[in-house]
């Protein structure tokens, strides 16, 4: 008989634990003008350009020439994946370490993600892991901040520099992060956001994307959300290109507007909560948090973990996290789901049967997912705890209640 699966759930469905003793970023903290903005929406008739409004103050905050607003980052990063003059087949590498929205636009634009594995000890890619895997088929690198902490964009630059690669930051768990004093979404050379209701810069199922790249960004608009149409004199609309209608809508626009006016407060509030916690985590045996690298000078952090020593505890990394949920940390659990190439299996289905885009030509060589696909972000998934989602609400006691859990856990399991 067939096993009945259950159907994936989001946004604030898909955070529904006892809350325990921390916050749990629902109900959201919402910006004082959101219900003015939302008015402003209705009372017009939907005559308001909230969207346009948001697009200028959110490309203003970054210092980036273009905002172009969707309903979410998938969308955004499909938007992107449109724009980019690439051809089926062609290889973007991608960190291994992310969720499905980072690549559905690759997979829907008929390229190739091919994902670079982590450095040693982060949930990132870097230069080095991405080096070996250019081809003559190598488009971009898709580098994902993961957690707050960002990738080592330097390296990853020159890198990119040197083979003409097209670099897109995903800066969906990293919003308003620095890195050496400048700000993710501008450090390569365009990037994805990600306005989900449980997402840093909480709104309603909103996204975008930044680019200081005219050309790229007018192309994203007319492909994503023109539907590739443009007017014939004396015909009227006509669709040159198959384009796509992925735009923001007005009253997202507005509290997505309102959200931005507080989030620089809730994003310095993080970082030093995020710090406070990371040190407390770092004190206990056994326990090893996600280290902030010195490049990072704001740590906005989505969400929080830490990586157990297996040979100090007698229980799995399963069994631990199952305690800390109990014990008060909401959502606590290992996220092995995060392995990418290990959450798409249809990939690998594509690859074996070399179905298009897998087909040769123009796939310039084998192609293999699946869990060992990327050995060291493999390792690290069997080891590491995260807890969804560290939010604004947390003050020094949290940090201080929510290490103690863990210590409690780790010294009823000491080996
Ligand atoms: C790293 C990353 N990329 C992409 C996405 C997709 O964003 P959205 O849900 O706005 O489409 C998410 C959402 O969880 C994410 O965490």
């Amino acid at each position: 008989m067939a096993v009945k699966l259950e159907r994936a759930a989001y946004g604030a469905a898909a955070q529904d634990w006892d809350p325990g003793a921390l916050p749990t970023p629902f109900p959201r903290t919402i910006g004082p003008n959101a219900l003015r903005y939302l008015e402003e929406v209705v009372a017009s008739g939907l005559r308001t350009d909230m969207v346009g409004r948001f697009e200028r103050r959110f490309a203003e905050a970054l210092g980036v020439k273009h905002c172009v607003a969707t309903p979410g980052c998938t969308p955004a990063l499909h938007l992107l994946a449109m724009a980019l003059p690439f051809a089926p087949g062609d290889e973007v590498i991608v960190s291994p370490i992310s969720d499905y929205g980072t690549v559905m636009g690759l997979i829907k634009q008929h390229y190739i993600p091919v994902f670079a594995d982590t450095a040693p000890g982060t949930v990132n890619l870097s230069a080095e892991t991405v080096a070996p895997l250019i081809t003559d088929r190598t488009r971009a690198i898709l580098a994902v901040h993961k957690a707050g902490l960002l990738c080592d964009m330097d390296p990853i630059m020159a890198l990119a520099r040197k083979h003409d690669l097209v670099v897109i930051e995903d800066v969906c768990q990293a919003v308003f992060g620095r890195y050496k004093g400048r700000l993710a979404g501008t450090l390569g050379d365009a990037a994805g956001f990600s306005f989900d209701a449980e997402k840093t810069l909480g709104s309603d199922t909103g996204g975008c994307l930044v680019t200081d790249d005219d050309a790229l960004a007018e192309r994203a608009r007319f492909l994503g959300q023109s539907r590739g149409g443009v007017m014939q004199p004396g015909f009227g609309r006509v669709h040159i290109a198959e384009g796509n209608a992925l735009r923001m809508p007005e009253c997202t626009a507005a509290i997505t507007l309102a959200q931005l006016e507080i989030i620089h407060d809730q994003v310095a509030h993080r970082d030093r909560m995020a710090r406070l916690l990371t040190a407390a985590l770092g004190r206990i045996p056994g326990i090893t948090p996600l280290p902030i690298p010195d490049s990072v000078d704001v740590y906005s952090p989505w969400m929080v973990g830490f990586s157990i020593d297996p040979a100090a505890f007698r229980c799995t990394a399963d069994e631990f996290g199952r305690q800390c949920a109990e014990a008060g940390i909401p959502g606590a659990s290992t996220c092995r789901y995060y392995l990418l190439p290990a959450a798409l299996p249809f990939l690998q289905e594509r690859a074996s049967a070399h179905v298009y885009p897998y087909s040769k030509p123009p796939a310039s060589r084998d192609y293999a997912y699946g869990a060992d696909a990327c050995p060291t972000a493999q390792a690290f998934l069997e080891t590491f705890i995260r807890w969804s989602s560290f939010c604004e609400k947390y003050r020094p006691e949290h940090c201080d209640l929510a290490a103690d859990i863990v210590r409690r856990v780790a010294d009823a399991n000491r080996a």
